[in-house]
């Protein structure tokens, strides 16, 4: 018990906001299972974030459920880890519209997500989509989290997070740990197979572009053959070269080979034989989380008594940091 004391601690989330990706197992998802020993890990699926965007609410039930049964797929444990629903545990609103108040216009409009999706929404720019990088502060600040692993795309909301966090310290003494972003070296940005420009989005307009972690085998292997390339017709990594470097990225993120041993692989062979072995890598690396899924999720029971007992779990924990939070700002009980 007292080791456990010593330990960090961990928070991320995802929106469950369709399926999960192979970039944000890559570049999120395996690091939260990897990091259960070591740390007291606290997750959560992100669904009040899901809103800031409209959606279908069967659609929505479906996929907060299968996504919840996919990051277990992945390796979450419940018996070691925390991994609840966030519109289960009232405290994050709250807290939410606490730091509304301590984060300025100027801060949010600087976020390159909001301008990104308010681009992509220009039919729905609410004021949810403009503060969620405080919602997403209030996540991490509840729970006195050290380290926060996610995607290279979340770094801007972390060092927020921290402007933020920082600021209500400064008037009113350290109520909250200043978290530390934990952004993986290889596939921390997995790009679009159809257009490495882009990040690999589970709403890429071209379904082509994305793998999702439950394709079947041969989808995921279609996936990989159509993927862009060049015409340099030679594997390595360089610049202008998006489309090989993305796969070079993927491959070595899933087999933990280096850019020059994935070049001396394949020296001399062509495109056709190296997108197969990333295909190949990737089906093997996806194969026991989709047949977990299928387990998981044909037992909803389970899953319910996962999420009720993290969720009672994260309250607990996340109430001690608002209750806090709230005294030093002048709330009376
Ligand atoms: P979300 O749901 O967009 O993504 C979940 C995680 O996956 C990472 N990720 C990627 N990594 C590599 N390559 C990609 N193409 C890729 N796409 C996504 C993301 O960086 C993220 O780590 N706002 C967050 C969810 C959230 C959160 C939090 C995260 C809510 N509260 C508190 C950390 C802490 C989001 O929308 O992630």
């Amino acid at each position: 018990m007292e080791n456990e004391q010593k330990k960090q601690v961990v928070f991320s989330a995802i929106q469950p906001s369709g399926t999960i990706t192979l970039g944000n197992y890559l570049g999120a998802v395996r690091n939260w299972v990897r990091m259960q020993d070591e740390y007291n890990c606290i997750y959560a699926l992100a669904d009040m974030h899901t809103i800031t965007v409209r959606q279908e609410p069967a659609q929505m039930r479906k996929n907060i459920l299968d996504a919840y049964a996919s990051i277990m797929a992945c390796g979450i444990d419940v018996e070691k880890s925390i991994f609840f629903i966030q519109s289960h545990v009232h405290t994050h609103a709250e807290m939410a519209w606490i730091l509304n108040c301590y984060t300025q216009f100027g801060e949010l409009s600087r976020m390159t997500q909001f301008k990104d999706k308010s681009a992509k929404h220009a039919d729905n720019i609410n004021a949810g989509l403009f503060t969620y990088p405080s919602l997403m502060a209030g996540d991490i600040l509840l729970y006195q989290a050290d380290k926060v692993p996610v995607g290279a795309d979340q770094k801007q909301h972390i060092e927020l997070t921290c402007d933020i966090a920082k600021r209500f310290n400064g008037l009113y003494g350290n109520v909250f740990k200043i978290p530390e972003g934990f952004i993986p070296k290889n596939g921390a940005r997995v790009m679009s197979l159809q257009n490495p420009l882009n990040k690999m989005s589970k709403s890429d307009e071209n379904a082509n572009g994305c793998v999702h972690l439950l394709d079947p085998p041969e989808v995921i292997m279609k996936k990989f053959k159509r993927a862009v390339t060049d015409s340099d017709a030679c594997v390595r990594y360089a610049e202008g070269k998006d489309g090989v470097n993305n796969l070079m990225t993927i491959y070595g993120a899933v087999t933990g080979k280096t850019y020059d041993e994935i070049e001396k692989e394949f020296d001399g062979k062509g495109y056709g034989d190296f997108k197969t072995a990333v295909g190949e890598a990737v089906i093997e690396e996806l194969r026991p989380i989709r047949e977990r899924y299928e387990q998981l999720i044909a037992d909803k029971a389970y899953l319910e008594d996962c999420y009720h007992k993290s969720d009672e779990l994260a309250l607990r924990i996340s109430s001690r940091t608002l209750n806090k939070a709230m005294k030093k700002v002048g709330f009376i009980k």
